[in-house]
């Protein structure tokens, strides 16, 4: 490896702007000077110490005086260099999610999956005796870099009268994602040279998540059971986050648990043009049943699964904040909703009665805002005809006018895994973290060696419309 290299990678363990640190590298010396040693031990120690771990965190002293006994944020980032063998290609691959009501067998079964060794250990990845899973590298970096107790990224906006009739405040979500081997295999293939990544390795044929990736991700939110009555009970972690979704300046708060995510690379997907099946949870709180700590985890009630956008359904219908009921579109096949009220709080879902969380926009949907993920990002996630429309006295969507219009089309039709949404990019497949992950680290390349790449002038000049910032604006509200 040439000097330069080394000094790049000595300037990245120190970030300027952000606080970067390791209670490990700051007590143990030897391990501080491993980033400018440039012995082979040096090196052989940063092959499993790549990437910082968080972007965001109080002090080491005010964290060891307040928060006596805890342990900070760790990226799991010792990606495999190996395939996974068939063995380990999860037990669901033989639920048929799509016939009848089995989805809700495989969309159980993949929490389980997901939770084996990981309630004891409280989600920390690098204590999980069952199963490896890791962390996506770089998101440290930016406004929205994650904090250092638990690695939740700042992630959206949660609009009023979103969850809840109660809640009229705004909100936000912070979020930590977590792959499997077969994922982290391909992170592997992406970052070995942690700087200069290879954005083709999500993309076919060659490249792309592997069949058996699983990818699940925990959303965390500062509303609280005074507005969102299913968050009672709550699911608890600390968060350094900013005071408010417009806010810069960071606070410790408790988040509650709200929803959980995954995305699985199945190949019965293919069928039907996609490859993938996205499914979803929301936390109620009110089953709680006595539960303490990590197990409150099993709250989540599964909302439904999507393993394609069902082009052919143009039901222009969308279930208008606040949403009182889950109104279930018996028309879509691609889309399975869980019926069962005495379970599931009220949903709004995504457009058409597509598949969405509580914390997403009820205009997209899971599938089709994933399907955008590539490099560079130049498609927007959500189109702006998600943002016209009729709304009712209280500035509240109700309908869509100008779902005829070609974006909005090709937001809602089927993408095959591992294909760029625009031409011109590289496809992330599916992966928005991987698609961020690699525009943060470009970043920082350009801040770092002052340059240019030409793709920096490929980003078409359109907003990112993400989460709920153009209701907000509508509303005329912060
Ligand atoms: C409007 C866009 C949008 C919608 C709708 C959306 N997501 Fe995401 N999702 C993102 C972005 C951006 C990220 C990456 C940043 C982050 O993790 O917060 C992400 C991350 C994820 C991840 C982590 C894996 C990865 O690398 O992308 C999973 C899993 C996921 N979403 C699943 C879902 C599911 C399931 C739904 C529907 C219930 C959904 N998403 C709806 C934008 C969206």
């Amino acid at each position: 490896m040439s000097i330069q290299k080394w000094i790049l990678i000595a300037v990245w363990a120190i970030f300027g702007g952000t606080v970067v640190f390791s209670l490990k590298s700051c007590i143990d010396s030897t391990e501080a000077q491993a980033t400018t040693d440039h012995s082979t031990s040096a090196a052989a120690r940063f092959v499993n110490n790549k990437f910082p771990d968080f972007g965001q965190m109080i002090s080491p002293k005010d964290f060891s005086e307040q928060y006596p006994g805890e342990e900070v944020f760790k990226l799991k980032q010792d990606y495999p260099l190996d395939m996974p063998p068939d063995s380990e290609i999860p037990p669901f691959f033989d639920i048929p999610f799509d016939e009848g009501d089995q989805w809700m067998d495989y969309a159980k079964a993949v929490r389980d999956y997901c939770f084996e060794g990981m309630i004891e250990v409280d989600f920390d990845a690098n204590k999980n005796e069952k199963r490896q899973w890791y962390h996506m590298p770089w998101m440290h970096w930016g406004d929205q870099a994650t904090e250092g107790f638990n690695g939740l990224a700042k992630e959206a906006q949660i609009s009023p009268l979103q969850l809840t009739p109660e809640q009229t405040d705004a909100h936000q979500v912070y979020a930590l994602g977590f792959y499997n081997s077969f994922a982290g295999y391909t992170l592997a293939q992406m970052w070995q040279d942690p700087i200069n990544p290879n954005p083709a390795a999500t993309q076919a044929p060659e490249g792309g998540f592997p069949v058996g990736t699983v990818i699940f991700k925990l959303l965390f939110t500062d509303a609280d059971e005074s507005q969102v009555d299913y968050l009672t009970n709550p699911f608890v972690w600390n968060g350094y986050v900013t005071r408010t979704w417009s806010d810069s300046v960071r606070v410790v708060k408790p988040m509650q648990l709200i929803q959980m995510d995954f995305m699985v690379r199945d190949p019965r997907a293919d069928q039907y043009g996609t490859g993938w099946v996205f499914g979803t949870y929301c936390y109620n709180g009110k089953l709680n049943e006595g539960k303490t700590g990590a197990a409150r985890a099993e709250n989540l009630v599964p909302v439904g699964i999507q393993w394609g956008n069902d082009p052919q359904d143009t039901t222009n219908f969308i279930n208008p904040y606040p949403p009182l009921r889950t109104i279930i579109n018996p028309n879509l096949q691609q889309t399975r909703i869980n019926p069962d009220s005495t379970q599931l709080p009220p949903q709004h879902l995504g457009w058409g009665g597509r598949l969405d969380g509580p914390v997403d926009l009820n205009t997209a949907s899971c599938m089709s805002c994933h399907a955008t993920a590539e490099f560079p990002q130049i498609g927007a996630l959500v189109p702006a005809e998600a943002f016209i429309g009729i709304k009712n006295k209280n500035g509240v969507m109700v309908k869509l006018t100008e779902t005829d219009a070609p974006e909005w089309k090709k937001y809602y039709t089927n993408l095959r895994c591992g294909t760029p949404y625009d031409s011109e990019a590289t496809s992330c497949d599916f992966s928005l973290q991987v698609s961020l992950a690699l525009e943060y680290f470009y970043q920082w390349k350009s801040q770092d060696e002052a340059g240019q790449w030409y793709h920096d002038f490929l980003q078409a000049d359109r907003p990112i419309h993400r989460g709920a910032s153009e209701h907000l604006k509508a509303l005329n509200m912060k």
